[in-house]
Order: structure tokens, then C-alpha cells, then sequence
């Protein structure tokens, strides 16, 4: 019976199922080159446990089951159950190859990605330090190109930045510092010129001086051309001590203007007016063409002072006998003053060096004139202290045109 119900579940199954009894005896009568595997297995079946070998033959995988019958609660019997499992096995090797295959693929991707993502952030730090080096050896010009946006990008950014902060104070010292050399230049210029211009009077004055005590009043003639050279000389020294004190105290900062509205028409009349009586001795007449009520706003002393130097300079330079012309009108917001003479005028060349200090183009003639060429530096201060303009034209042997422009108050 035992063998029927064996050969029954092994066709049913599709595997070997052998049944014994308790002492090891084959019931089911199977013959089978391997119906006894392991005594291990039926000896624990015996005691009642299910038991298991898994066997590997020629490349073959089996699986040797035995389990116990029991009838109350005694073992009367053990089916041993042999299964194929090779196929499985070789499945599940298979698989467990292709996930280390995978494994390791995702290990060579990991890597890889590792690698690349460390030179991506490395490189630009590379880049940045770098780029501090040639900045610390004070190129401050080399160019930061990292234009990522992440962190290495902000800090690269931030510190464009900076670097163009520190460019651009370092520019802001270049040329201060430039600025500085150009004014302690300009001043030893100006005091040299101070020193030589004083000088020359000084010579004047002494060599006559020294000359009448010697002489006494013997030579009449000579005596009152030195007496006329030290008074002129030393007028001219003492107005140039006047203006280049006016000029320290402009470069000092020290002038303190008084600003009010001005009736700017008024002052200019006048002026014309007080400068008529200088005018008349070289036959000079001053035409006044003044719009009324021009108002602005600024020092009445220093805007009396242009226009007393402007016309002086008409009257000086002018032909004698001929007409300065003076005009005053507004446009627009603007206030236009025109001091205009007929006279030997200024070659061209000349005209960019008139408000630079002692300039004078003709120095015998000026000093004749009792002139020092302090004039137009002190109304270009002024005229630039007002917000104005100074524009200067003129044509040899035709006249010179001086054009004060200004910006006037309440003229519309
Ligand atoms: N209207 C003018 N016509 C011709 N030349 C002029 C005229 N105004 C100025 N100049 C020339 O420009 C020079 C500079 O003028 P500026 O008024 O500064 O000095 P100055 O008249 O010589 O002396 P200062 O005005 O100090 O008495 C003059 O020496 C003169 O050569
Ligand atoms: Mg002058």
C-alpha cells in the first residue's frame, strides 16, 4: 500500500517521495540510487522533526526532505520527499550575479560621479585662489571668470566685488594723490613767480634809490623819472601783494564770501561809472547797455571786483580813443555780461594761458601799465565761486570780447 501511495504523490508531485518505517525500512519499495542520502535527516524525522538536506551532485541541486507521520502523537513513520531544485537555484545565482553586477556598475557610477562632482567644486576653488594670488601681487585687472551658482559662485561674485571696491579706491587715491603732486606743482610755480615778480619792483626801486642818494637833486631830470619809477613800482608791488594775498586766501578756503541778492544791474552801472573817470584819460568812452533789474545771488564785493578788472583790462589793452562796449542781459535763467573793446587784441595761442597766474602776453607793455597778470586768475575764482563761466574771444588788432555767464535769480 505504502508503495501505491509513494508512486501516486511522486506522479502527482513530479518527484521521488519514498516512505519508511521508523527503523529506516524502505516501505514504499522505490528502488532509487539515492534513497538513502543522509541518515541525519531520518533520524531527526524520527524524533519527530521536519528535516531537510539540500544536496549538491553534478551540478545538481536536490533537495532532501523527510517529514514524520504521526498517529497520536507517535512517530509510526517517515515520507521523505526528494525535489529538484536546480533550476531555482541556478535562477537565484543568476540573480544574485546580476545584482553584484549591479552593485558594482552603481559602485563605477558613484565613483565616477564622485570624481567629476569633486573636480566641478575643486576647480573653481583652483580658479579662486589663484585669482587672489595674481590680486595680492596687485593685479587688480585679472578676471575672476566663475559664473556657477552655487557657493564657490557667490563667493567668486562677492569677491568681484571687493575687488572692484578696492579698484576703485585705489583710483580715488591715484588721483588725489595726482591732484595733490598737480597743486604743490602749481603752488612752487605760483611762489616762484611771487618771488621774481616782487623781485623785479625791488630792483626798480633800489637801483633809482640808490642812484638819487648818491646824485641828490643834481640831475633834476633823472630825479623825477626815479621818483615817478619808485612810486609806480611800488604801487604795482603793492597791489600785487593785495591780490596774491586775494589768491592765497581763495586756494586757503579762507575767503569768506557774503552771499545776497544782488541788483546785479545796478553794481554794473555803477562800476562803468567809476571806471568812466580811469577811461577818459585814454580818451576811452564806457557805453552801458544794462537790462534793468537783474538780480543774483552772490558776493556784491567780488562781483564789483570782475567787472573793475574786466574793464580795466579794456582800458589798458584798448585802443585809446575808441569805445568799450559793457552789455548785461538775461536769458532764460541766465545773466550775460559782455565787456567788449577795440584794441590790439590776443593772438590765439595765448588765450587758453590767461588765467593762469602772472601770465602776461606782453610783459614790458603790462608793467608800463602797471599791470602784474594776477586780474583774470582773480575773476575766474570769483566768476567759479558764483556757478559762472568765463569765456574770452578775441581777434588781433580787432578788440576782445569777455563773456560772464551766469545763473541769475527771478529773471523770467
Ligand atoms: N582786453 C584785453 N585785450 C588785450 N589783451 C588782454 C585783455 N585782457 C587781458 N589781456 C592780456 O592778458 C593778460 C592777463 O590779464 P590780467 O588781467 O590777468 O593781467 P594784467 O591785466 O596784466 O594785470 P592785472 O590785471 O593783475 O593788473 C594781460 O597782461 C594782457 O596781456
Ligand atoms: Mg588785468
Amino acid at each position: 500500500e505504502a508503495g501505491n501511495i509513494s508512486r501516486e504523490l511522486s506522479s502527482e508531485l513530479g518527484s521521488n517521495i519514498e516512505i519508511y518505517d521508523v527503523d529506516g525500512k524502505d516501505l514504499s519499495n522505490l528502488s532509487n540510487a539515492q534513497a538513502i542520502i543522509n541518515d541525519d535527516v531520518q533520524l531527526n524525522a524520527v524524533k519527530g522533526l521536519i528535516s531537510y538536506k539540500i544536496n549538491y551532485m553534478d551540478n545538481r541541486v536536490v533537495v532532501d526532505l523527510s517529514y514524520p507521520v504521526l498517529k497520536d502523537n507517535i512517530t509510526i513513520g517517515i515520507v521523505r520527499f526528494y525535489k529538484d531544485y536546480t533550476e531555482i537555484f541556478s535562477y537565484n545565482k543568476r540573480f544574485k550575479e546580476i545584482i553584484n553586477a549591479f552593485a558594482v556598475m552603481i559602485f563605477i557610477a558613484i565613483f565616477i560621479v564622485s570624481l567629476v562632482l569633486s573636480r566641478h567644486i575643486t576647480k573653481p576653488v583652483r580658479k579662486l585662489i589663484n585669482s587672489t594670488e595674481r590680486i595680492s601681487k596687485g593685479d587688480f585687472d585679472s578676471k575672476i571668470d566663475i559664473d556657477s551658482e552655487d557657493e564657490i559662485g557667490e563667493l567668486a561674485g562677492r569677491f568681484k566685488i571687493m575687488v572692484q571696491r578696492i579698484r576703485g579706491q585705489i583710483r580715488i587715491i591715484e588721483r588725489d594723490r595726482d591732484d595733490l603732486k598737480e597743486a604743490q606743482m602749481h603752488s612752487k610755480v605760483f611762489f616762484d613767480n611771487v618771488t621774481h615778480e616782487l623781485k623785479t619792483p625791488l630792483t626798480t626801486i633800489l637801483g633809482y634809490a640808490q642812484i638819487i642818494k648818491e646824485n641828490g637833486f643834481s640831475d633834476k631830470n633823472f630825479f623825477d623819472k626815479g621818483i615817478f619809477c619808485i612810486i609806480n613800482e611800488s604801487k604795482r608791488m603793492n597791489k600785487m601783494v593785495v591780490q596774491v594775498l586775494e589768491i592765497s586766501k581763495f586756494n586757503s578756503s579762507g575767503s569768506k564770501y557774503q552771499f545776497k541778492r544782488v541788483n546785479f544791474s545796478e553794481l554794473i552801472v555803477k562800476t562803468c561809472d567809476e571806471m568812466g573817470i580811469k577811461a577818459r584819460k585814454y580818451g576811452i568812452n564806457i557805453r552801458c547797455l544794462i537790462q534793468d533789474g537783474l538780480a543774483i545771488y552772490g558776493d556784491e564785493d567780488k562781483l564789483k571786483e570782475i567787472i573793475i578788472n574786466l574793464i580795466d583790462n579794456s582800458i589798458k589793452y584798448g585802443n585809446v580813443n575808441s569805445d568799450v562796449e559793457c552789455k548785461a542781459y538775461h536769458e532764460g535763467n541766465h545773466i550775460f555780461v559782455k565787456i567788449k573793446d577795440k584794441g590790439k587784441g590776443i593772438p590765439k595761442e595765448c588765450i587758453d594761458n590767461l588765467f593762469e597766474p602772472f601770465y602776461r602776453i606782453s610783459k614790458r607793455f603790462s608793467r608800463e601799465k602797471g599791470s602784474v597778470g594776477l586780474g583774470l586768475t582773480i575773476v575766474k575764482k570769483i566768476v567759479e565761486r558764483h556757478n559762472g563761466t568765463v569765456n574770452i574771444k578775441s581777434v588781433e588788432n580787432i578788440g576782445t570780447e569777455v563773456t560772464l555767464d551766469f545763473k541769475g535769480e527771478n529773471n523770467d
